[in-house]
């Protein structure tokens, strides 16, 4: 029997290149659940988007690996679509965002980038029927791409085309924060899809009940749900490398002998509620002085989305707050947070390594991987401090010590709770959100969409 060809369409690839200063090209891989969902496949295209001048020269040059076809979209069509409407409006719904004084504007401006969001979906999709064969699958990502599904079954009515979101999906009365004609547009852009999937049950339901409320049903699409969950093989392999063991070393010293470590690692992200955070860790040296010189917040805050102004001001914002708490109870030698913003994904499994308690406090998140992935990874078994608005909370909520992350005093709490949990309860615990992080691993997370997809 033979399996039809694979396309994914999404606006970052697996791969990305910089310009050298002897003019030659570097390329690296990315890594993700994407990626190593589509290792099981092996008749693919990626579509994706020039990122940078580094992957524009690349597609200048023809440079391209195998299975990847990077679109060279126009730079100023490309930041319209993706700072503008992708990251500053879409996500913003998706993730409740707007609270005064960051609110939506949807003026002149906010309708020419619109424009180029519609081009920027219509280059995928154009690109996409080029490369289909007749009975191809089609997998369309996130909300990036929300139009393509429905362009394409224009110029492709054969074709198979399914859509993932990996965002939560906002309830309908948020959603209708959105110009009415521009919401309606991407309900039906998603709805040319086959099939719709989510990341949990709730963010799936909150879809429909848009779709329900705005369009009057979801048509023919069906809606699907697939949790993806952490790489077991890969993190516990990967976590034991040289290069891992080295920055435990240097961890180790850093946070000093016998002290507990509270771990953090996110992208600095509005929506990852880190300075709330900071401010519960704060609370808890407060109201708890016992834990004063015995514990040591691991934050790390990793760049993103740095041409957007809110990201830089909360960047700073969260050096801000952490340089804060250090200038208060810091003492000559106890640094309270270690606060580390440099990327550095050998240094992310050290801290797993070494969390006692891990902190995952999202305002929102489709699922949060880190929260899956560090139990998986520790050494000594971890407590997990766990926003219930995180998708993981659906599957981990039983071992977790779950929190509002409004709730900043109450999330003090959960940190004295983690930090005191009995030894045996907590690699009890620990093992039992390892099992659940791990029971749809990425390959078989990609295969069960395209068979419910080709099904
Ligand atoms: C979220 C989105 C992804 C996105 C990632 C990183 O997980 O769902 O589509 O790739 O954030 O954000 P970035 O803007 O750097 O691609």
């Amino acid at each position: 029997e033979h399996a039809p060809k694979v396309l994914v369409a999404s606006n970052r690839g697996p791969v990305s290149y910089t310009l050298r200063e002897d003019g030659s090209l570097d390329s690296k891989r990315g890594g993700g659940g994407l990626v190593s969902g589509l290792s099981a496949v092996e008749d693919k295209v990626w579509v994706c988007a020039a990122l940078s001048d580094g992957d524009r020269e690349a597609v200048r040059r023809g440079v391209s690996e195998p299975g990847v076809r990077m679109l060279d979209i126009d730079a100023s069509v490309h930041a319209d679509a993706y700072n503008g409407i992708a990251n500053s409006v879409l996500w913003f719904v998706h993730h409740m965002l707007y609270q005064t004084p960051v609110e939506p504007v949807f003026d002149a401006e906010f309708r020419r980038q619109w424009a180029s969001y519609e081009a920027y979906n219509r280059a995928f999709a154009e690109a996409l029927a080029e490369e289909a064969d007749p009975d191809s699958a089609v997998l369309v990502q996130d909300y990036h791409l929300t139009l393509v599904p429905g362009m394409l079954r224009e110029l492709r009515p054969d074709l198979r085309i399914g859509h993932f979101s990996h965002t939560p999906w906002a309830p309908v009365d948020y959603f209708r924060l959105l110009p009415d004609d521009i919401g309606r547009q991407v309900l039906h852009g998603i709805l040319g899809a086959d099939r719709a999937a989510f990341l949990t049950r709730r963010w799936a339901d909150a879809f429909i009940g848009c779709c329900t409320e705005v369009l009057g049903g979801t048509g023919r699409t069906r809606i699907g749900v697939h949790g993806l969950g952490a790489d077991a093989d890969f993190l516990r392999r990967r976590s034991r490398e040289a290069d891992v063991d080295e920055r435990m070393a240097t961890l180790r010293e850093q946070v000093g002998e016998g002290r507990k470590t509270i771990v953090r690692v996110d992208r600095t992200e509005l929506s990852k509620n880190i300075v709330r955070g900071l401010h519960a860790y704060r609370a808890l040296l407060e109201e708890r002085p016992e834990w004063r010189e015995r514990v040591v917040h691991v934050a790390f805050a990793y760049p993103s989305r740095q041409d957007l102004t809110v990201y830089r001001d909360y960047t700073a914002e969260v050096q801000r707050v952490a340089e804060d708490i250090n200038a208060t109870y810091g003492t000559a030698d106890w640094t309270p947070v270690l606060l580390h913003v440099d990327d550095d994904f050998a240094r992310s499994l050290a801290a797993y390594r070494l969390a006692d308690v891990a902190l995952v406090n999202p305002i929102r998140d489709g699922m949060n991987l880190v929260a899956k992935e560090v139990p998986v990874v520790s050494d000594h078994g971890c407590a997990l401090v766990l926003s219930r608005e995180a998708g993981a909370y659906e599957e981990l909520g039983e071992d977790a010590i779950v929190v509002n992350p409004y709730d900043v005093s109450a999330t003090a709490e959960a940190l004295h709770e983690a930090l005191t949990m009995d030894g045996d309860e907590r690699s009890v615990r620990s093992e039992r959100l390892a099992a659940a992080a791990t029971s749809l691993p990425p390959q078989q997370w990609f295969l069960d969409q395209l068979d419910a997809l080709l099904g």
